[in-house]
């Protein structure tokens, strides 16, 4: 079987081990001859490419395994980039979240003001990584899952619209394994109809092999429960905060309980209740670096000071299997199902053709082609259309280099009241940006 060259961008990531781990997991269906880390700080991906070098010395000695910040040295000859950047680090990050919460609107990694300022620090970096691919491997293919997504998606689409880059999440795949315990299923045993944005999508349909329909089932279980299931079904997603949020499902589903919601809608239909419930001082940034970045970096420190990862407090992350389902839909043509953030075009056939959209698709080695969901009804419609115009206007005042742009975006949103709140909020995310944000005129 052919084998492949894999390059992680974000080799710095607290992703990284994990999928590194998991990829080793699944050699079997994906085969590796190479794998090269890159990051633009060098430091921070030393910590854990030197650990993971140990590891793999250890548990795969044929792989040719390597870190890198040189773009030549780790895109040439590459068949597939998994990207996981994070434009600002956790730093930026915990700005994201705080800065909109000072001023009373949610503070969040990827939706409201939060996630349009990454946005417009991501846009950056993912171009970077796409023309390093482009320029050094024209053939290899990137699997992204930096995020916002939306934003990225939208911002490839019209910056480069050829780019062989898929951009895929792993909260569908995440609620749907939660809605497998429900009904006593396994995950890979459903098919679902879905559509909507990334991070603000809806189930329709959720179906075994057989067409036997379980959406009824599903849906009387979250209206008492919300998505909250007593199975640990990763790591990451059990958190505290991650187990209210897969409860707060009850409550985003009773406005709407014809489908069943992606969590991520919580933020744009209970933005009062998040608010309240946040801590400005305290955010989901300071949770994952006292928790997830804390734990990874120190089992790296770990493995380097022992000289072995035997025992090693590197975990893997299984429930990323999912890119190497994607990865062998490219290399083998597999025609996998799986749900895909691509331009609509008529895919929900009463939505803009242009609009980055989340829907099922079927993924060969041409990419993904989207199944048409038909049409939507007019709550949802125009709940998506506010969204995506908010996502559309951030890639253009990026590209304009427009405050006008921008402060439309923000006052847009469904998180913010007002246009002077998103003025205000946007003043504040101005001046912590500087560094990364276009000028904006
Ligand atoms: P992290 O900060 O631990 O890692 C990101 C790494 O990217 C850092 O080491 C950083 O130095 C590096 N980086 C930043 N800009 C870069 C550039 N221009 N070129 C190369 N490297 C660069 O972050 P994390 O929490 O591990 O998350 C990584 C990314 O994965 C984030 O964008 C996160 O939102 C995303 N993510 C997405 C999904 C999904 O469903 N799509 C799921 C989980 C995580
Ligand atoms: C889910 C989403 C990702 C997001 C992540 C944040 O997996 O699909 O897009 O980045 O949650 O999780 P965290 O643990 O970093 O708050
Ligand atoms: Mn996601």
């Amino acid at each position: 079987m052919k084998k492949f060259s894999v390059v992680i961008a974000g080799g710095g990531s607290t992703f990284t081990p994990g999928i590194v781990m998991m990829m080793l997991e699944n050699h079997e269906r994906f085969p590796m001859r190479e794998l090269v880390l890159y990051d633009n700080d060098e430091e921070r991906q030393a910590k854990l490419g030197e650990a993971l070098e140990i590891l793999l010395k250890e548990q795969a000695p044929d792989l040719k395994f390597s870190y890198t910040t040189d773009p030549e040295e780790a895109f040439t000859d590459k068949d597939f980039c998994m990207a996981h950047i994070r434009v600002g680090k956790y730093a930026m990050r915990e700005q994201d979240e705080k800065i909109p919460l000072r001023h009373g609107v949610i503070g969040q990694e990827t939706c409201g003001p939060g996630g349009i300022a990454y946005g417009m620090r991501s846009i950056t970096g993912m171009l970077e990584i796409i023309d390093h691919m482009e320029k050094y491997s024209p053939d290899c293919w990137m699997l992204n899952y930096s995020n916002p997504a939306a934003i990225v998606a939208e911002a490839c689409r019209v910056l480069r619209p050829d780019a062989k880059v898929l951009n895929i999440c792993d909260m569908p795949v995440g609620t749907l394994r939660r809605m497998s315990q429900i009904i006593d299923k396994k995950p890979e045993e459903l098919e679902v109809r879905y559509f909507g944005l990334n991070h603000f999508g809806w189930w329709t349909s959720v179906k075994d092999k057989e067409g036997q329909e379980y959406i009824d089932q599903i849906r009387e279980y979250v209206a008492e429960n919300g998505y909250l299931t007593q199975v640990e079904v990763d790591k990451q997603h059990m958190d505290a905060s991650w187990q209210e949020t897969h409860k707060k499902a009850r409550d985003v589903l009773a406005v709407n309980p014809r489908y069943l919601p992606n969590t991520y809608l919580k933020y744009y239909l209970y933005p009062d209740y998040e608010v309240a419930h946040s801590d400005p001082d305290h955010t989901r940034a300071n949770e994952v670096m006292a928790g997830r970045e804390n734990e990874v970096f120190t089992a790296a420190r770990t493995i380097i000071e022992k000289g072995t990862a035997v025992d090693g407090g590197f975990h893997i992350d299984n429930h990323a299997s999912f890119i190497v389902d994607l990865a062998r839909a490219i290399a083998f043509n597999t025609h996998e199902r799986m749900l895909m953030i691509v331009e609509n075009n008529g895919a929900i056939a009463n939505f803009p053709d242009d609009a980055m959209v989340e829907v099922p698709c079927i993924v060969g080695n041409d990419g993904p082609e989207p199944l048409a969901q038909g049409k939507i009804p007019s709550f949802e419609q125009a709940l998506m259309f506010q969204q995506v115009t908010v996502e559309k206007l951030v890639v253009e005042a990026y590209i304009e280099g427009s405050y006008q742009k921008l402060w439309q975006a923000l006052t847009l949103s469904k998180t913010v009241p007002s246009a002077q709140v998103a003025k205000d909020i946007l003043d504040d995310l101005i001046e912590a940006n500087k560094d990364f944000w276009p000028e904006l005129q």
